[in-house]
């Protein structure tokens, strides 16, 4: 009984009905966040280069692009923004009217139901490119602190219904609790990106969100790659200072963390599946080397498979119809 003949694993291959049978691991729309670049100006609507489909919108042109999201069924975005202007602080992240403040008002105008997650972090804002305050030292971690609780409270004032700070700054995610909570946003919810690598894959959102560093580099906050257990002891921390979510950034190239983080710890897990991902796949689909539509849905199904009960992801809307459509 142990084995082959008597055992075939084929026989629950033979036909759709079967495999569907047999299927252990689904991705649904209910999965899926979908990010969107929100840029100043007015009438603006910019597909990235390197991100085939994918726009910077300025906040005139997001309700079009909130309906279409919303009538696919997906329930939640996430929102960069790009400002007209930066300087050293990142001032344009944490003004009442800044872009991504305005464009939470017109989501939520125009889709109350739809969450609106906002990304905190200053690296879209600031002249020189960092994720913070730049002193001699470097990133000061600690001034930096002060600017993203601004941002998150800000956000949170304009609509946000989740705040997800993406900077990997050393007790984010306690200093944005405790601001929300000290101004009253005791219900909004936090998504730490708590094990964000250093990652040559963030390099078309860097084009697309016009955040690339003008000197020097990420790796003084962001994770070295190689590392798997202080992945852990990011995610711990992050639980500990009040992390609602926690996040395993990319996706693709960190499975592995991914699977570990799920049986770990007991908290929503998300996975990004980042720009470089995207942007890969696309151009082998556009080559025609590969069927993009089938690898897609092949690579957000390893990121269910390995334990993310949701992802980010820029393939979100094409998910959503293939989804619809029967994949
Ligand atoms: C901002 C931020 C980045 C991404 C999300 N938030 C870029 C970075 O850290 O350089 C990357 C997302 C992507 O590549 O899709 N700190």
């Amino acid at each position: 009984m142990s084995g082959f003949p008597t055992v075939r694993l084929r026989r629950l291959r033979r036909t759709p009905a079967l495999r569907s049978l047999a299927r252990e691991t689904r991705v649904s729309v209910d999965d899926l966040v979908y990010p969107l670049f929100v840029t100043h100006g007015r009438g603006v609507r910019a597909e990235v280069d390197s991100m085939p489909d994918v726009y910077q919108l300025s906040v005139d042109n997001l309700v079009p692009e909130i309906d279409e999201v919303a009538a696919l069924g997906i329930g939640a975005v996430l929102l960069f923004g790009i400002p007209e202007s930066k300087d050293a602080l990142g001032t344009g992240a944490y003004e009442a009217d800044g872009v991504v403040q305005e464009a939470v008002r017109a989501i939520k105008h125009a889709a109350p139901d739809l969450l609106v997650i906002a990304d905190a972090c200053l690296c879209e804002y600031t002249d020189h490119g960092h994720c913070g305050v730049i002193d001699e030292g470097g990133l000061d971690n600690d001034r930096t602190l002060d600017l993203l609780a601004q941002t998150a409270v800000s956000q949170a004032a304009a609509g946000a219904d989740v705040i997800a700070p993406s900077g990997m700054i050393d007790g984010q995610v306690g200093a944005i609790r405790a601001a929300l909570d000290r101004a009253g946003f005791d219900e909004t919810a936090i998504v730490g990106y708590s094990a964000k690598y250093a990652s040559a894959f963030y390099g078309p959102f860097r084009d697309a969100a016009g955040s690339t560093p003008q000197f020097g580099d990420r790796k003084t906050h962001q994770m070295d790659p190689p590392n798997f257990r202080e992945a852990l002891r990011e995610i711990e921390l992050d639980i500990r200072e009040g992390a609602d979510v926690v996040m395993v950034k990319p996706a693709m190239p960190y499975l592995d963390v991914i699977a570990r983080a799920k049986e770990a710890f007991n908290v929503p897990l998300a996975a990004y599946n980042v720009s470089g991902e995207y942007a890969m796949l696309k151009a082998a689909a556009q080559n025609e080397w590969l069927d993009g539509e089938r690898a897609a849905m092949e690579v957000l199904t390893s990121i269910k498979r390995a334990g993310a009960d949701l992802i980010i992801s820029y393939h979100a809307k094409e998910a959503a119809r293939l989804l619809a459509d029967g994949a």
